[in-house]
């Protein structure tokens, strides 16, 4: 098992790519603290875990109120008995727009792309340096390593998730912190289908979700969106010890979308 002993955390873990990461981190051996505001969602993945003979606690809460980003990481490490990984994979769309811009909605985004993990981060590397070095890990996305014009506030959060893992990278690594980011293309999982809901700048006008996913599929090289299992792997790989030279990358997991 390639992640047998360590104990972590995963933000927005309750659907998509992060549910993905929490199911495949405890089938490697970690025990996880599965992060997000949706009871339910929470319930069903700490559940599949440890029917499967795993170990996960779940943290049920909104990232957006700092007291909640600090205390997921003093309770997985109280449950567990201390702290290897964080995955701040919480994120937001944010306003599609510029001119006439939603403000509140931009504040949300900020909030979720870039503040919470912040928090998350500054509480967890203590943690981190008392086990003799770790490894943090987020989500940016494509639009994070080349703007989008669909979606420039959204970019702009993402461009910073890149900047503070680069940042982070340099900084941690005489703690033998590794910080990296995964940046993923279109994914299947809810949040595609805010995204692909936005208006185009071709004028398309339907709003069948569903063909707007497929569309977006067969619009990247690989013909395709990505599964969040794919993503899941990305994860493993940067978390794990098979990782132990990568630090400060922003790895493009996107059907080559933006090569
Ligand atoms: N899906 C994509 O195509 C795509 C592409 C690139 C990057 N991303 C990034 O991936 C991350 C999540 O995407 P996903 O597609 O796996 O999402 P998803 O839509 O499957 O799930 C998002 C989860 O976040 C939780 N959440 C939302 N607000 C929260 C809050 N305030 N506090 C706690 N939890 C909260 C939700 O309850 C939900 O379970 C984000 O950082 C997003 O920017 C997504």
């Amino acid at each position: 098992m390639r992640l047998e002993g360590k104990i972590g955390i995963v933000t927005a873990a309750a659907s998509g790519m992060g549910r993905a990461g929490a199911l495949r981190f405890a089938r490697e051996g970690a025990a996880v603290g599965v992060v997000d505001l949706d009871p339910a969602g929470v319930e069903a993945v700490v559940g599949e875990i440890t029917a499967n003979g795993g170990r996960a606690h779940g943290l049920v809460g909104d990232l957006r109120d700092d007291d909640f980003a600090r205390a997921i990481v003093h309770r997985t490490a109280t449950a567990f008995g201390g702290l290897d990984f964080v995955w701040n994979h919480v994120g937001h769309p944010g306003p599609a727009s510029v001119e006439g811009v939603d403000m509140a909605d931009f504040d949300i985004a900020i909030g979720l792309n870039l503040r919470t993990v912040l928090v998350t981060t500054a509480a967890a590397i203590p943690e981190l340096r008392a086990r003799g070095g770790g490894a943090l890990l987020y989500t940016a996305s494509t639009s994070g390593l080349v703007g989008s014009a669909f979606s420039p506030v959204y970019s702009m959060a993402k461009f910073g998730v890149v900047g503070f893992v680069r940042s982070l990278a340099k900084r941690l690594a005489p703690d033998r912190i590794r910080v990296n980011a995964i940046c993923p293309g279109p994914i299947d999982t809810p949040m595609l289908r805010v995204f692909v809901a936005r208006p185009d700048q071709q004028g398309t006008q339907t709003q069948d979700k569903e063909a707007l996913v497929a569309a977006r599929g067969r619009q990247n090289p690989m013909g395709r969106t990505g599964k969040p299992e794919e993503i899941a792997n990305a994860a493993l790989f940067l978390i794990s010890d098979e990782a132990s030279f990568v630090s400060g990358a922003a790895l493009p997991v996107d059907g080559a979308a933006t090569a």
